[in-house]
């Protein structure tokens, strides 16, 4: 019997007493949002339309994957959020905070709570793995102690056990520009888990790694995903991945929202047009 339906009603007040503390307890609390962009839209130096009216909410532990062609706004709605990019016009709340009106403290601790992973790493190329991978707690340290690289003992702990977990054991103490792209991937994992965030991004992750390291990659988030109940939104260029890896796909076209939905809904000619293309332009029409 699935753990969460709710259990058979009685007849009498106690069986019913009984059956909704059952209730309570087996039923899996409603997921709450945990980002909310409502009609946002940015213009870039007054110029050049990059999002226009984007709404959408994504709850607490979900995996959700923006897909669109090259220009359509994709990495520009990740950057609004921990605000690389302040957006135009438009609400984006996260985790109860408005980001727009964010004071230079608030905005500390959203950026806190949000790990970034890039396509091409953003490690310190010159220093070990294991420095890079602490960097991740210097949002929660005061500017001096950042600095001087204070770790605390716990803290280099965890960091030596999220190194494990991601199978970086052995290069801890090798300098980050002697790694794979997908260990150096890896890495960019292990420093945003060490931030202990509510929320993590992913721009283009694997755009720069072969297709077994993407795996490894892919396999990993989605681990994360659902044992820690991580919210994760990618930007992807492999529809493929999209559509394997996400319970959810948010296809953007132009800056504007063209399809948000499950992807097995997402089919063939909804495709083409996220990506204004005709049969047979698209890799995804070969074979
Ligand atoms: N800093 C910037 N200044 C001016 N225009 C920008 C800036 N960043 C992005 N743009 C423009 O905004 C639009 C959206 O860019 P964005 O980088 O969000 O697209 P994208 O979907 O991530 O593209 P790609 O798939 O190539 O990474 C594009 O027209 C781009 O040229
Ligand atoms: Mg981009």
């Amino acid at each position: 019997m699935d753990m969460f339906l709710p259990p058979i009603r009685g007849t009498t007040p106690t069986v019913n007493k009984m059956a909704d503390k059952m209730v309570n307890k087996t039923r899996r609390p409603a997921p709450m949002p945990i980002l909310e962009f409502q009609n946002v839209s940015k213009i870039y130096n007054n110029t050049t339309t990059a999002l226009t009216d984007v709404s959408f909410s994504v709850d607490e532990g979900e995996f959700v994957s923006i897909i669109g062609p090259s220009g359509s706004g994709k990495s520009t709605i990740l950057r609004c959020v921990n605000r690389l990019v302040d957006a135009t016009r438009g609400e984006i709340i996260f985790d109860g905070h408005d980001i727009n009106r964010a004071n230079k403290k608030e905005l500390r601790q959203v950026r806190k709570k949000t790990g970034m992973i890039f396509q091409h790493y953003n490690l310190v190329d010159r220093l070990s793995v294991i420095e890079n991978v602490l960097h991740g707690r210097l949002g929660h340290k005061h500017t001096l102690t950042g600095v001087v690289g204070y770790y605390t003992e716990k803290e280099k702990e965890n960091a030596f056990q999220i190194l494990a977990k991601l199978g970086l054991t052995e290069q801890a103490y090798k300098r980050c520009d002697e790694l794979s792209g997908g260990q150096k991937q890896r890495v960019g994992i292990a420093r945003s888990l060490m931030q202990e965030p509510r929320l993590i991004l992913c721009d283009e992750p694997i755009a720069s790694l072969d297709p077994s390291a993407s795996k490894v990659i892919m396999d990993h988030l989605s681990v994360i995903n659902k044992n820690m109940n991580l919210t994760c939104i990618f930007n992807l260029h492999q529809v493929d991945v999209a559509l394997r890896y996400s319970k959810r796909i948010i296809g953007i076209t132009l800056g504007k929202i063209v399809y948000d939905g499950p992807p097995d809904q997402l089919g063939k000619e909804k495709i083409h047009e996220i990506y204004q293309s005709s049969e047979g332009e698209l890799i995804t029409d070969v074979g």
